[in-house]
């Protein structure tokens, strides 16, 4: 007979968590430096409030927030980042808040009963960041490219720091409709006058995004100083041109004219060159 009532004091205590499991959630699957996040920890087959006692949250095998049974309110565990307890209302769940969210917390998170060994999966909570000022082109010398015309640009890579990594990609001007550079390399080849200016270089994930330029000086060859000066020296050739046409013209008939004239002038009869002119072309 004792020896039944000693076994049921030891099975006792290991009926009433029969079958509790525990599920670990957060609240979203990554979290950011300086962020808030929140915990959920449900015990299935459970029952609250009296069950809530002693649910601890625990990060990389450490307790970081026991739940306090008696009133079911928070105990700040480890300073006072994390606050954890009852949520109102709700049975099932207990919370873990944190507040400011650290390095430390990039961990491996579990919740449920330590007296029985009860605890639910271990989650990873990864910390994301975005580009920030790690932004770097590379070769690296200067933000200042110079090429000759004709020749080719690059390869300029251009690297940035993000978790999840970041989209890069390359605009022309600041006008991000002009994409040159769907990856973080920039290359261009035979490259014109026209393609002078200032290249952006923008990274960007989810959590945000940032951009880092270069200015590119292209060292055009005389002969073709682009569309512009190429007209222009067409249009002063042809003016020279019609001038020197003209001015040829002009001489000659000047010195027809002065013969004629002294010829008449000879015969007897003065005729003025307007004259002649007139009656030699019509
Ligand atoms: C939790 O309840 C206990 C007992 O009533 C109390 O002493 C303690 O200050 C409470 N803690 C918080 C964080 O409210
Ligand atoms: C957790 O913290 C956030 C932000 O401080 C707050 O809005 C939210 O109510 C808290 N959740 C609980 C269950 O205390
Ligand atoms: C973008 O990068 C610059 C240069 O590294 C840095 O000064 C700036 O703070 C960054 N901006 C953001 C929003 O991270």
């Amino acid at each position: 007979m004792d020896l039944f009532w000693f076994s049921c004091l030891l099975v006792w205590p290991m009926s009433t968590v029969r079958g509790q499991t525990f599920e670990l959630k957060a609240e979203t699957p990554y979290s950011v430096i300086g962020a808030s996040h929140g915990f959920t920890c449900k015990m299935v087959n459970g029952g609250f409030p009296g069950a809530a006692q002693g649910i601890r949250f625990m990060r990389n095998g450490d307790t970081i927030c026991s739940v306090n049974k008696r009133n079911c309110n928070a105990t700040d565990v480890k300073g006072g980042r994390f606050t954890c307890g009852c949520i109102k209302g709700d049975n099932s769940n207990v919370y873990l808040n944190i507040s400011g969210i650290e390095t430390d917390d990039e961990a491996k998170w579990k919740c449920g009963l330590g007296l029985y060994n009860l605890f639910s999966d271990l989650i990873d909570l990864p910390l994301y960041y975005g580009p920030g000022s790690s932004m770097t082109t590379s070769p690296a010398t200067s933000n200042s490219h110079t090429v000759n015309e004709g020749s080719s640009l690059g390869p300029i890579t251009c690297t940035s720091n993000c978790k999840p990594p970041c989209t890069i990609t390359w605009f022309k001007d600041s006008k991000s409709s002009a994409i040159v550079s769907n990856s973080p390399v920039l290359y261009l080849t035979d490259v014109k006058t026209r393609d002078k200016g200032t290249y952006v270089c923008q990274a960007a994930n989810l959590i945000g995004s940032n951009t880092t330029t270069i200015k590119i000086h292209i060292y055009g060859l005389m002969k073709s100083e682009g569309q512009t000066s190429l007209s222009f020296g067409l249009g002063v050739g042809v003016g020279i041109a019609i001038c020197a046409i003209v001015m040829i013209i002009g001489i000659c008939i000047g010195v027809i004219c002065h013969r004629r004239y002294k010829l008449r002038e000879k015969g007897g009869k003065a005729v003025i060159c307007q004259q002649y002119l007139k009656n030699r072309l019509m």
